[in-house]
């Protein structure tokens, strides 16, 4: 049986971890969940939001499920998710967007992924205030970081039958620092000519994403343009209660929603667990266990055939009465 360290977060947090070990357990796939905890409850206990023993988890078993922790925002402790994102190294977030059955959105059949560096440009942190009226923030690219992000979009595509990958940069004026991603993108779309590759700037792309994103397929982006698209392109698909994601690196892999603890719908079993069942999904394929991955989304796209919705889109179930939809439908 695969251990995997399951993060059960806070806010909402629990409560869609819940649904979604219930639905993996009903598909007949066994996991023996490691459940840690971590957050601000954590913090009260043992004095660190993150402590050891959570990276510890994820470095042992190698992939870990994350449902949301809650970051105060300007006081408090660093977030937990961006600790844990450098802890273990994980340079490559991952959001893939599929339009969902009968979820209203402005497109249909949107089927696109963003690939977005994690670990430098404009979030390397690096800030001075030069004087009153002056701050300057530096934006790192390297030559490593952008190869390695490149790579990982091809090898992506070709592991999920994509046909395009295309580098997101605003190379025109930022010739050197996004230049030089660009440069690295083209040395890696030589190593596989299978794929096409295409360029585009970033502000192009947002016009022709909110007009046509059916034209695309793999996006790669340095850090702050892929935060940036990557919610843009969560828009697409209905949101953020349908909105997966995941953060990899070469030794483990985190796999999580986009959205937040919801701190508004705590306890209120409202909350729709799609996303991180959307994550889990994705997670399940990457650790081999396809055929499972493919029963769990056959039987939440026949929940949405069959108009069942949490609340944030449109419906009336409760988080508990959706997940049990679910299982119903992996039973039939
Ligand atoms: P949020 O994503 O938690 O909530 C924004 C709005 O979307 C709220 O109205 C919420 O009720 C709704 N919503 C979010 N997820 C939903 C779901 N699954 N089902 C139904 N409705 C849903 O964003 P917010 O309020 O800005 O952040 C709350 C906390 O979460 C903050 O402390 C923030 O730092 C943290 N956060 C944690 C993340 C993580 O752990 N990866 C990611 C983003 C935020």
């Amino acid at each position: 049986m695969r251990t995997i360290t399951l993060i059960n977060g806070d806010g909402i947090g629990p409560e869609i971890s819940d649904a979604v070990v219930k639905i993996i357990d009903a598909s007949g796939l066994k996991i023996d969940w490691e459940v840690q905890s971590a957050g601000a409850d954590v913090m009260e206990q043992e004095g660190d939001p993150l402590p050891d023993r959570v990276s510890e988890s994820v470095k042992k078993n190698k992939i870990a499920l994350k449902a949301p922790v809650t970051t105060p925002v300007g006081k408090g402790f660093r977030s937990v998710n961006v600790r844990l994102r450098k802890e273990l190294d994980l340079y490559a977030n991952l959001r893939p967007c599929k339009s969902l059955p009968n979820v209203k959105t402005r497109f249909e059949n949107v089927d696109l992924a963003v690939v977005r560096e994690n670990t430098e440009d404009l979030y390397a942190g690096i800030e001075r205030q030069v004087d009153n009226s002056t701050a300057e923030s530096i934006k790192v690219i390297t030559r490593s970081a952008s190869e390695r992000i490149c790579k990982f979009a091809f090898d992506y595509a070709i592991k999920n039958n994509r046909k395009e990958v295309c580098a997101v940069t605003k190379a025109n004026i930022m010739k050197l620092s996004d230049g030089l991603f660009l440069d690295s993108f083209r040395n890696v779309a030589k190593l596989y000519p299978e794929i096409k590759q295409r360029e585009i700037l970033v502000d192009n792309l947002c016009m022709q994403l909110v007009q046509n994103p059916n034209q695309f397929d793999v996006l790669v982006l340095p850090n702050l343009y892929g935060d940036i698209v990557s919610d843009l392109c969560a828009g697409l698909i209905g949101g953020l209660g349908v909105a997966q994601g995941a953060n990899i690196g070469d030794n483990c892999a985190v796999f999580e929603p986009v959205h937040g603890s919801a701190p508004d719908i705590k306890g209120q079993n409202k909350a729709n667990p799609t996303a991180l069942l959307l994550s889990a999904i994705e997670m399940l394929g990457y650790i081999g266990e396809t055929s499972y991955a493919k029963r769990i989304e056959t039987a939440l796209f026949k929940t949405f055939e069959q108009q069942k919705f949490t609340c944030d889109l449109g419906g009336n179930l409760s988080t508990t009465e959706f997940t049990d939809a679910v299982i119903k439908n992996l039973r039939t």
